[in-house]
């Protein structure tokens, strides 16, 4: 038994990046992962390889979480699979970049709507079922954006909606607290998934203008973000509660 037991927890955004890999790790801990996603495609070949390395993970994709309807309605359809909710990880996002002059008010609801409201929407309708089970755990999925500002790319959004974030992770833990519901946010560095990886390709400048702020100078594998999300999941974590945790490579230490 992994340090996850039974629990079940609801993972969105699994469909690649680190949420495929949060699904693999939180399923090796012994955990029934149910995750969500707008891509279909990414999102079963997810469930496939959770399966096939003997891990126990339903799928609900394609769903747009930023309707708060289909949210709503996703959580009950997770709550559903394996009969009730221990953990729920915020990491789906969406997001734009961009500087200042050019950010318009449409790149900036996007952003909002992609990033601070997908994390309010699942976390309000999974509000009542962790009540009702005695407690749980929500793990928001902030960035070090929402700590110090960002040069490569611009992000006015993004700094924004993560500042959000840990300020709402906060308050759900001071109001969560009674319930036994813990709430806790990570805040990641610069981590290469094979979408960026792909994306940056051979430019070494992208890479090292990306990689300055961080101590070890290096991107962040999902991994090592991931492994707090499975620690702060677990029942190690108990006394955790109301933190944004940094895994960044230092870069918010100076
Ligand atoms: N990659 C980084 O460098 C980095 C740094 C700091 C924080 N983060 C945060 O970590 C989390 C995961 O990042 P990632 O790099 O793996 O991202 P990603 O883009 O690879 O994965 C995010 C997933 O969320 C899904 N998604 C997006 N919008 C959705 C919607 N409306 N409804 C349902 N699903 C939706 C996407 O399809 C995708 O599979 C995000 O919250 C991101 O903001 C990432």
């Amino acid at each position: 038994m992994g340090t996850l037991g039974e629990k079940v927890v609801l993972i969105t955004g699994t469909g690649g990046g680190m949420g495929r890999v949060a699904s693999l790790v939180f399923a090796r801990e012994g955990a029934k992962v149910v995750g969500c996603d707008i891509q279909a495609a990414g999102n079963n070949e997810t469930v496939e390889l959770v399966r096939r390395g003997g891990g126990e993970m339903t799928g609900i994709a394609p769903i747009d979480l930023t309707d708060p309807e289909q949210a709503r309605q996703m959580v009950e359809d997770a709550v559903a699979a394996y009969g009730g909710l221990d953990v729920v990880y915020n990491n789906a996002a969406s997001l734009r970049f961009g500087p200042m002059p050019d950010f318009s008010v449409e790149d900036w609801r996007a952003t909002i709507a992609g990033e601070l409201d997908i994390p309010f929407f699942v976390s309000k309708f999974a509000w009542p079922h962790l009540v009702r089970r005695g407690g749980g755990v929500i793990i928001n999925v902030a960035s070090m954006a929402g700590m110090i500002a960002g040069e490569v790319p611009p992000m006015v959004g993004h700094c924004a909606a993560n500042a959000g974030i840990i300020g709402m992770t906060r308050q759900l833990a001071l109001e969560g607290a009674p319930d036994g519901i813990r709430v806790v946010a990570i805040s990641p560095g610069p981590v290469l998934t094979p979408a960026s990886d792909r994306d940056l390709g051979d430019n070494q400048a992208a890479r090292d203008a990306i990689t300055r702020k961080t101590l070890l100078k290096r991107f962040a594998q999902p991994e090592e973000v991931v492994e707090l999300a499975a620690f702060l999941a677990s029942d190690r974590a108990a006394y955790l509660t109301g933190g944004n945790y940094p895994a960044d490579g230092g870069a918010t230490a100076w």
